[in-house]
């Protein structure tokens, strides 16, 4: 119905080119964008700066009513801001102190539902034509109903290798193993791995950042047009 935006459904494993591809198509389609895994690192960021024990999911359970109603993030693909409050979290949820930690906030069941509604309200509520949503349960959960849902691979190796070019200053076994590990952790508690049905799988191993998104904004064309 005129008015509705169009959702476009995203998930994958670290370093798969997610959130590069997708807001270079979200850029170019005039869409919104919407990275879900920002607020699960900003959740684990306020939960430590609340002194909250990451172990105790009531603990966290406790703090999600204050943290949702304090969260602002930019959904616009050329603006990259997330906020707690008064506090711009940008820099601060991205440190690898943060990565490693998020595992033990996304496990907790009242804390995916929690984002889970406020990622649904988002979406609901967009202005754009359109939005981009990334994550790790997007396609299966937050967003499975999405007329285009896309799962993003790529090998291991390349994975790696992009991650350690965007951390200047890490070695890249030390990315290797943040990389691995979180993989490992994440896949406990959602399914990024295997498609679901409907879902389409976009393999970037053999594509260049060009050839990646030209091939995201396909998939999203033959999905959205009509029969
Ligand atoms: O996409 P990202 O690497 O910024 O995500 C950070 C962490 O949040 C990731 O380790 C897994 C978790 N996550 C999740 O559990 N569900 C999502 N929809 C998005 C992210």
């Amino acid at each position: 119905a005129a008015g509705t935006p169009i959702v476009v459904a995203v998930d994958g494993p670290a370093g798969s080119g997610k959130s590069s591809v997708c807001r270079e198509s979200a850029r170019r389609l005039g869409f919104g964008y919407l990275d879900t895994g920002a607020a699960y690192r900003a959740l684990t960021w306020f939960a430590i700066d609340s002194g909250c024990d990451l172990d105790d999911g009531d603990a966290v359970a406790t703090l999600l009513p204050s943290f949702v109603d304090r969260y602002r993030i930019s959904q616009s693909p050329d603006e990259r801001w997330v906020r707690v409050g008064e506090v711009d979290v940008s820099e601060f949820i991205r440190d690898t102190a943060i990565s490693g930690e998020v595992w033990r906030v996304s496990r907790v069941p009242a804390a995916r539902e929690a984002l889970t509604a406020l990622f649904r309200n988002t979406m609901a509520s967009t202005t754009s034509p359109g939005i981009i949503a990334e994550g790790r349960d997007i396609t299966t959960v937050v967003a499975a109903d999405a007329p285009a849902r896309i799962l993003m691979t790529a090998d291991e190796a390349v994975r790696i290798a992009r991650r350690a070019g965007e951390k200047v200053g890490e070695t890249v076994a030390a990315v290797a193993e943040s990389v691995s590990a979180r993989d490992a952790r994440d896949a406990k508690v959602t399914n990024f791995t295997d498609a679901a049905d409907g879902v389409t799988v976009l393999d970037t191993t053999r594509l260049d950042f060009e050839q990646s998104v030209e091939a995201f904004l396909r998939i999203v064309a033959s999905a959205t047009s009509g029969p």
